[in-house]
């Protein structure tokens, strides 16, 4: 019998034997989480690990979520049974906040429009009005959530000239020396003209964007998330894109993925990727690596090297 649960799809990710001295068995994205008395499982953030699936693993001593957030795990249900928790922050911090200014870059520049005038040959020429967007150069970059990847948007900002407005529980020192202010969301939301969203799914936050936070941002300001889907309301995005309240949208992530609204996919001012904020070989191979890693230490009898609890904002 296996040891250890790992998703399949991080077989050519991690070494031949990740977990030494464990068998594996490996673990396809649409199989159900099997039961049985394993000691570990290493979950993608598609596998939700619930109460149900903890049951069926009476054994577990570790869910090492290949991700940096963890709404898929049931965190009490875990606790509850001593089960310890792990993701991999900062492994994907920088590859994350790329991803977050290629959004922002697209969106401000309207690529996808410029994109397309191409590819369906409909572009007549250089016109000094075509595909006018947004200077960033001057413009304020509100970050909602400065936990490590909304710090690492937040330091990119300098190069781009933006002024940096930010929200978060707790001050940034490191943030502020750099010349960001922290503010209330109320202020951020009515001052930016580029809102980034950094923080975890929880209940206090899912579906925090919707009508009444949309209409706060100012007229034509982009909204880019590269969090979790779940803390937009996506029929009031749309909404606001359609009436034209919002200049454009970068999201790389959706509410209930992998199904993602039409309405996104097609509107021209809406910049739609697959979630892959962090999607680098060299990232998502530090992420396979750091959840066994974690694997190892705690069935070796060890502190977990990234135990999930108060991680506060991502
Ligand atoms: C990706 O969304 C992650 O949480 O790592």
């Amino acid at each position: 019998m296996p040891d250890v649960l790992v998703a399949a799809e991080l077989r050519e990710l991690l070494p031949v034997d990740p977990v030494p001295g464990c068998e594996i068995r490996w673990l396809d994205a649409s199989s159900p989480t099997p039961g049985g008395p394993y000691l570990a499982i290493v979950p993608l953030l598609s596998r939700r690990v619930g109460e149900a699936e903890l049951n069926g693993l009476p054994q577990l001593r570790i869910v090492a979520n290949c991700a940096v957030g963890y709404d898929n795990i049931d965190l009490e249900a875990a606790a509850r049974r001593g089960v310890i928790v792990t993701n991999t922050p900062e492994v994907l911090t920088e590859a994350t906040a790329d991803l977050t200014w290629a959004l922002i870059l697209a969106a401000a520049r309207r690529l996808k429009e410029g994109q397309a005038l191409l590819v369906e040959r409909r572009w007549e020429g250089w016109h000094p009005g075509q595909l006018l967007g947004l200077e960033l150069n001057g413009a304020t970059l509100g970050v909602v959530g400065a936990g490590r990847i909304g710090q690492a948007v937040a330091r990119r900002a300098a190069g781009f000239g933006m002024r940096v407005l930010y929200s978060d529980p707790a001050g940034r020192p490191q943030l502020e020396d750099a010349g960001a202010e922290r503010v209330g969301l109320d202020r951020l939301l009515a001052e930016s003209d580029v809102v980034s969203v950094h923080v975890p799914s929880s209940e206090a936050t899912r579906g925090m964007f919707g009508r009444e936070a949309f209409a706060q941002m100012k007229p034509g300001a982009l909204f880019v998330n590269t969090a979790r889907g779940d803390l937009v309301d996506e029929t009031a995005l749309l909404e606001a894109l359609e009436t034209g309240h919002l200049g454009g949208a970068g999201l790389d992530v959706f509410a209930a993925e992998p199904a993602v609204p039409d309405g996104l996919v097609d509107h021209p001012r809406a910049v739609t990727l697959p979630h892959v904020g962090s999607a680098t070989t060299h990232t998502r191979r530090a992420m396979a690596e750091l959840a066994a890693r974690n694997v190892q230490a705690v069935l070796a009898g060890l502190a977990p090297i990234t135990p999930v609890g108060a991680a506060g904002s991502r």
